[in-house]
């Protein structure tokens, strides 16, 4: 396998996993229609990588599109980040959301059967989990979901498990991500919402830099060791070279995995261990809890490690340090 197709890569996730393809010398292809992302990041990918990358400004709903890409670039395998994924917005707007992540999704996998391209990384969510019944959560534990956003992760799984029940050529990979943050050792390539973010990191990032005036916490009477929520946060480096060792997993058929640290940390824990090693003050006031939240989601680490040998190298405090350094580069 050498030819990748990478759908979304210049997104938060799509463009770390570009860095370690390059690393791992696969020659790297982009499908991207830049709707939550920007140009920019295709020079700063070259900038990094010193490596030829192709790059097509379409949308992965256009067979069309799709069609001269698998004809002009001999594509081995695909890995598909590219999707919407505003929890918030998806309660709003779940037709918008049903519409471009599954639709998507099977126009991509259409025209990899045309093709014969039977390799695809997919790229899942903790959310399938919803509100676990234990912890660590493990592979096999039961799916359901809270937003549409969710749902369409959930979907996309079930549409995968019957593709492959259909035809075992295929080879899939859905890989269940916990919470990435984080950002390239370069500071070149980072996660900067143009919005509101809805997420813990760059909320923070946001208040630290004054666009905004103060992080809320949602809630501190949690279930957990100081009240507030507990999440797996991963660097997104380590979750990005995930992809590469599922590239290179040797066993074939429908996988799942789990990539996370198996590690969890409060709210209160990030906020403080931003500080602590940025030497910054993180603004912050405690508010109600936002609806949907779980107390505490981390992962069993086990399987990853086990077939594919992932283990996160990094830890909080270097995914602090890591974020508020691409910030500090791209902010004036
Ligand atoms: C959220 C989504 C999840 C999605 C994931 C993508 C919800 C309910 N879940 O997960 O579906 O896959 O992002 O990364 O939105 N927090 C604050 N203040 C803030 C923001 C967050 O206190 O301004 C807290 C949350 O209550 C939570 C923790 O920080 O305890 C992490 O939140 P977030 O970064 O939004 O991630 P998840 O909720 O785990």
């Amino acid at each position: 396998m050498k030819n990748i197709l990478v759908t979304g890569g210049l997104g938060f996730i799509g463009s770390h996993t570009v860095v370690e393809l390059c690393k791992n010398d696969y020659h790297v292809v982009i499908i991207d229609n830049l709707s939550n992302s920007s140009i920019d990041v295709l020079d700063k990918l070259k900038k990094i990588t010193k490596k030829e990358i192709a790059f097509y400004e379409d949308d992965v709903c256009n067979k069309e599109a799709l069609k001269k890409i698998f004809k002009k670039e001999k594509i081995d395998a695909v890995i598909h980040f590219a999707g919407f994924k505003a929890v918030g917005e998806s309660v709003e707007k779940p037709l918008k959301y049903y519409r471009n992540n599954l639709d998507s999704t099977i126009s991509l996998l259409e025209v990899m059967d045309e093709y014969a391209c039977f390799n695809l990384i997919f790229s899942s969510s903790a959310t399938v989990y919803g509100k676990p019944k234990s912890l660590p959560i493990k592979e096999d534990f039961p799916l359901s979901t809270t937003n549409p956003y969710g749902t369409t992760k959930l979907f996309i799984e079930h549409i995968l498990e019957d593709l492959y029940t259909s035809n075992n050529k295929w080879n899939i990979t859905i890989l269940r991500y916990f919470n990435p943050i984080g950002a390239d050792k370069s500071g070149l390539i980072g996660e900067n919402p143009k919005d509101i973010p809805n997420n813990l990191m760059p909320y923070i990032l946001k208040v630290v830099t004054k666009e905004l005036p103060v992080l809320r916490i949602f809630g501190d009477d949690y279930d957990t060791v100081d009240g507030t929520g507990v999440r797996d946060y991963i660097h997104v480096s380590d979750l990005a070279y995930g992809h590469v060792l599922a590239l290179k997993n040797k066993k074939e058929g429908l996988k799942i995995y789990n990539l996370g640290t198996g590690h969890g940390t409060s709210v209160l824990e990030l906020v403080k261990t931003f500080e602590k090693v940025n030497n910054v003050k993180v603004n912050k006031e405690i508010t109600k809890r936002r609806p949907g939240d779980i107390d505490a989601c981390f992962a069993s680490c086990d399987k990853a490690f086990k077939e594919l040998g992932f283990k996160a190298k990094y830890d909080v405090e270097e995914m602090c340090l890591d974020a508020y350094n691409f910030i500090k580069k791209n902010t004036n």
